[in-house]
């Protein structure tokens, strides 16, 4: 097992994040070797629920089976999820457990944040996006007619319980939706101000084989060394008032994209990676990057075969990226490549986007 550390002072709060390839039997006990009282409940996805329920071994009363798609991140469910809590006369030491992917922790971790003005959350994240990025970090909230993730918390969680075993499930387009936040650590790696270098860019070209293949211990690996990226910048920014906002490279355009076709025909991933080739683009033409380190990023991001996107009108384009939370008044926020896996921060009129 590989033991990690969060340590945000701002929350006061410091907790762990395991990652483990043992049996999947072997989860319920420790999980609930992370709550303090006597009473529980547990979230889960639907698709976990019927793949490894009876392994699980939670029982009915406990649990509580959440619909798979981003339209169950919503103020029923949300509501629904306090109801069974208060029914089952949670107090202040128990906890809610989620176990699913990032749609199952951002929900049951904002019910957990408010429930009784917050208790213990512990996530169990079962696809590589959810491992390698919602959960950890603290981000929670659910989705609105406005957008998504506009209401919600940052809300840290006592444990992040990984087991890689979920990720064996896991078909390839899943898969590669958590690998599209892969490579966009490797092209932001120096940015994160972590102690340890990595060079996430030639572990991903050297191990693509053994990734695709979701063998355990490159999985591990690489989840390991991504989640040590993310600590990194959350322990120095948790609320994203500046450094945190490095983790949203390719995100500005990779959210149009998403928006553009209704979250239906690209994965989170998949639009990602768009956004990252767009920033690539983006870099070149304003000299900050010479053409080869955008060769050299074409070709590890070709090592995963990504879904192609289509190109959208860019008018079409810039009014969604106008909207994003990050934009000011009239610029768009974009991370942009300036060298070898660094990113900045740059305001871009709309003018300039389009000329
Ligand atoms: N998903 C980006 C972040 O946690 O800040």
């Amino acid at each position: 097992m590989i033991s990690l550390s969060v340590n945000i002072s701002e929350a006061q709060k410091s907790y762990p994040i395991n990652i483990e390839w043992d049996s999947i039997s072997s989860m319920r006990e420790k999980i609930l070797s992370y709550v303090q009282g006597k009473k529980f409940l547990v979230v889960i996805s639907e698709k976990v629920e019927k793949l490894y329920g009876k392994e699980l071994g939670f029982t009915k009363e406990e649990k509580f089976i959440l619909k798979d798609g981003e339209k169950q991140k919503n103020f029923k469910n949300y509501e629904k999820i306090l109801n069974l809590a208060l029914k089952m006369q949670l107090t202040r030491k128990d906890a809610i457990i989620a176990i699913g992917g990032g749609v199952v922790g951002d929900l049951a971790g904002f019910a957990a944040s408010t429930y009784m003005r917050g208790i213990d959350f512990i996530q169990v994240p079962t696809t590589l996006l959810a491992c390698v990025d919602s959960s950890v970090g603290g981000k929670t909230g659910i989705d609105t007619k406005f957008g998504k993730n506009l209401v919600g918390v940052f809300y840290q969680p006592k444990a992040v319980l990984i087991n890689t075993n979920f990720l064996k499930t896991l078909d390839e387009r899943q898969l590669k939706t958590g690998l599209g936040e892969v490579v966009k650590y490797a092209f932001i790696e120096k940015s994160c101000m972590n102690n340890e270098e990595f060079n996430l860019t030639n572990f991903i070209s050297e191990n693509c084989e053994k990734i695709l293949n979701k063998d355990n211990l490159t999985l591990s690996s690489l989840i390991q060394m991504c989640i040590k990226l993310k600590i990194s910048v959350v322990e120095k920014d948790e609320k994203e008032n500046g450094l945190r906002r490095i983790l949203n490279f390719g995100h500005t355009y990779g959210h149009a994209i998403e928006q553009i076709t209704g979250y239906k025909k690209f994965t989170h991933g998949e639009a990602v990676v768009e956004g990252i080739h767009f920033a690539f683009n983006l870099a070149v033409k304003k000299n900050l990057i010479d053409k080869n380190y955008k060769y050299f990023a074409d070709d590890v991001m070709k090592k995963f075969n990504f879904r192609a996107i289509p190109q959208f009108p860019l008018n079409k384009i810039i009014e969604l990226m106008k909207m994003d939370k990050k934009a000011t008044s009239d610029k768009i926020v974009f991370i942009l490549p300036t060298d070898y896996s660094i990113v900045k921060a740059f305001e871009i009129s709309e003018e300039e986007l389009i000329s």
